[in-house]
């Protein structure tokens, strides 16, 4: 299922005094499997942007198609929408109001007016998916850790089966654990569900590990889009507008700064760990010929006199 947004504004309190463009004529493409990272200072307007592409707002002007159509025809597309683009709101568990966890994974499918045993299957599954353990399936949803409720609420979306997965900062307030966590299973329901993800993200350190594309926000329009690369190479621009480039990035310029000759498109670390290992065994390689023991004391020096002789030179 392919998403595409066209010459997309909205205005809150259109007309009045107190007038803002929350989105300002902004267009883009997504594809069946993509996995996006929608990033940008905070009141850019990501969160409206997402409202919009689930109709929960309605365009001042320009529309979104899914699959070619124009998801704001009528009142039957809008709520078909709704089901076809699940979005998870920012801090989501405070929607948990059932007795159970297994009945608020059940209430999206209840509403979709499924026969009993549909519903039970896309419950159990949609909770295994989401990562929570059998166990707590008869807990009240209070009784859960943040982590635990940001997973039902996520399980309580997936039970819809969306064709395409918003979610508003579903990391915010959770420990670095939890974080890996929930978009590790984000990341494992891109590949093994070819699920398309939107992933809304203060953590540009997030976005660099996990997705492939990225959208950039600034007062309302989109200012970058492009692969994950492309776009963190942008340093200034990004910069500008209040967003700092993954870590990662300035790593990779101080150490090919010492001669390291790291390739620049890389932006998450996983890759990283790779290429360096790759280049520190090249240089081991080149060392060892030179005679420079392997695991020697001497290997950060080695380092430093291959780049010296490259004319490199050290802090
Ligand atoms: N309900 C509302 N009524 C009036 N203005 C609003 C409303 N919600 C958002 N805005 C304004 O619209 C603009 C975009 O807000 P939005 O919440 O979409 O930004 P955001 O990028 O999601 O920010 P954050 O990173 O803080 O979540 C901001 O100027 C904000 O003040
Ligand atoms: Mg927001």
């Amino acid at each position: 299922m392919s998403l595409e947004v066209k010459h997309l504004s909205y205005s809150y309190n259109h007309g009045s005094a107190y007038e803002t463009r929350a989105v300002d004529d902004v267009s883009f493409k997504i594809d069946k499997g993509d996995f996006v990272g929608l990033i940008g200072h905070t009141g850019s307007g990501k969160s409206t942007l997402v409202q919009l592409l689930n109709c929960l707002l309605e365009p001042s002007e320009g529309t979104v198609l899914v699959d070619g159509k124009d998801v704001f025809e009528s009142e039957d597309t809008k709520r078909a929408n709704r089901f076809k683009v699940g979005l998870v709101f920012q801090y989501p568990e405070n929607q948990l109001f059932e007795m159970t966890v297994y009945d608020d994974v059940c209430f999206g499918p209840k509403n979709m007016k499924l026969a009993d045993d549909e519903i039970e299957k896309r419950a159990k599954r949609a909770l295994s998916l989401a990562g929570v353990e059998e166990k707590d399936y008869d807990k009240s949803p209070i009784a859960l850790s943040g982590g635990q409720k940001r997973r039902v609420a996520i399980a309580g979306l997936l039970a819809m089966e969306p064709d395409i997965l918003i979610l508003d900062e579903p990391t915010a307030g959770l420990d670095p654990m939890g974080r890996e966590d929930i978009l590790s299973e984000l990341k494992k329901l891109q590949k093994e569900h070819d699920m398309t993800i939107i992933l809304v993200s203060h953590s540009m350190d997030d976005v660099a590990n996990y997705a492939d594309k990225v959208l950039v926000m600034d007062k309302g329009k989109l200012i970058l889009d492009g692969d994950v690369s492309a776009v963190f190479k942008e340093v200034d621009l990004l910069t500008s507008v209040g967003l700092a480039p993954p870590e990662i990035s300035y790593i990779i310029r101080d150490l090919n700064e010492k001669g390291f000759g790291i390739d620049t498109d890389i932006t998450n670390v996983e890759d990283f760990k790779v290429e360096l290992l790759k280049i520190l065994e090249k240089r081991r390689g080149k060392f060892r010929k030179e005679g420079i023991k392997k695991n020697s004391k001497d290997f950060s020096a080695a380092i430093q006199v291959d780049a010296t002789a490259k004319g490199v030179k050290h802090d």
